[in-house]
């Protein structure tokens, strides 16, 4: 932890360089500057914007290290602007889609610390997945973040012991399918089952075929707080608690857990830290969307408990994700 000797609170709480970075990803200045409108008439016109607005808002980033002026109205790309090419960043701050829901979701801070509720209904009308059911075209920007936006996943995902005894797979909220997609293409002999709602689910077809494994998977769309196919050998959970509140992050367990048992194993990924480790910044984001958050190996343990199912392991994986299995706890006899 620093002294804090160093930071410049009015530069820290700064807001207009922030938005004036989304509104140029949303404006997609940097494509049409490498595409070689570089002269800020012609990308106020290829953009839809004011010439004189835009202007002023390159020239506030021009000063903070992003693009460069090199004669007065003709802008250049620099290092950082370069960043901005890249698709799941621009998605990430594109105010037309997901990117917007996430910016305008900080407006909703200090009811969600007042109340330690997610307020981004206040905001959106409605609270964050019922919002994304309402504009698909949102759903859309979504998915792709959470899916191809994150890169591959690694397909590494087991802690204790080996594939040998694993033949079937289900991934539990798996978006479009690309961790399983690569889980599949890692191990020819398994099958897998992606379950997601089901607008998610029928964007994952491409994901299957282009990765050589469609023959292998089923897909389900429905709800994980619903019952899941049983008797697989391993539940896959990635990215998926950390979206939600103690009591819902139980019942999605409970689920996997009911799925699971006798045999099968729960593998989390993401969402938990070891002990002692905060969660990374991401968590309090998750705070505003969803009212979720990132829980430590202790916490997870109780929630765990509570569903039914008991931490055998738990390991930071080369990649840097922590991961940590589960396995139903076994009932005394006679019960169940
Ligand atoms: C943060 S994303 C993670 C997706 C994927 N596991 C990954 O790591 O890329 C959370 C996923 O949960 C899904 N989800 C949200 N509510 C759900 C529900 N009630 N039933 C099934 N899936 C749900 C979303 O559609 C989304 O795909």
């Amino acid at each position: 932890m620093g002294t804090g000797e160093s930071v410049d609170i009015r530069a820290l709480s700064d807001l207009c360089t922030p938005w004036c970075v989304h509104v140029v990803a949303t404006l997609r200045v940097a494509e049409h500057i490498a595409a070689g409108t570089t002269r800020i008439e012609e990308l106020a016109a290829a953009s839809g914007s004011s010439s004189d607005s835009l202007h002023r808002v390159l020239r506030h980033l021009v000063g903070k290290g992003v693009f460069e002026e090199p004669t007065p109205g003709r802008f250049a790309l620099n290092e950082p602007a370069r960043a901005l090419l890249d698709p799941p960043a621009r998605l990430a701050l594109d105010l037309d889609a997901l990117g917007g829901r996430m910016a305008h979701a900080w407006g909703s801070l200090l009811s969600a610390v007042r109340t330690g509720e997610p307020a981004y209904d206040e905001v959106f009308g409605r609270p964050f997945w019922e919002d994304l059911q309402a504009h698909p075209d949102i759903a859309a920007s979504f998915d792709a973040l959470m899916g191809p936006g994150h890169g591959t996943p690694d397909p590494e995902v087991l802690v204790t012991g080996g594939w040998e005894s694993v033949r079937t797979v289900v991934d539990v909220g798996g978006g479009t399918g690309s961790l399983l997609a690569e889980v599949l293409r890692a191990r020819p002999t398994l099958r897998g089952t992606l379950v997601d709602l089901p607008r998610t689910v029928a964007r994952s077809g491409e994901v299957f075929r282009s990765a050589g494994v469609a023959e292998r998977v089923t897909t389900l769309g429905q709800s994980f707080f619903d019952a899941l196919p049983a008797g697989a050998d391993l539940y896959l959970l990635k990215s998926v608690l950390g979206d939600w509140p103690d009591r819902e992050a139980t019942a999605i367990l409970m689920r996997c857990g009911e799925a699971a048992r006798p045999a099968g194993r729960v593998v989390v990924l993401n969402g938990v830290s070891p002990d002692g480790e905060g969660g990374p910044s991401p968590a309090l984001l998750m705070m505003v969307l969803v009212g979720g958050r990132e829980r430590s190996l202790k916490e997870f343990r109780q929630v765990a408990r509570a569903a039914g199912l008991e931490v055998q392991a738990a390991e930071r994986q080369p990649s840097g994700r922590f991961v940590v299995e589960c396995r139903p706890i076994r009932r005394a006899a006679g019960i169940g």
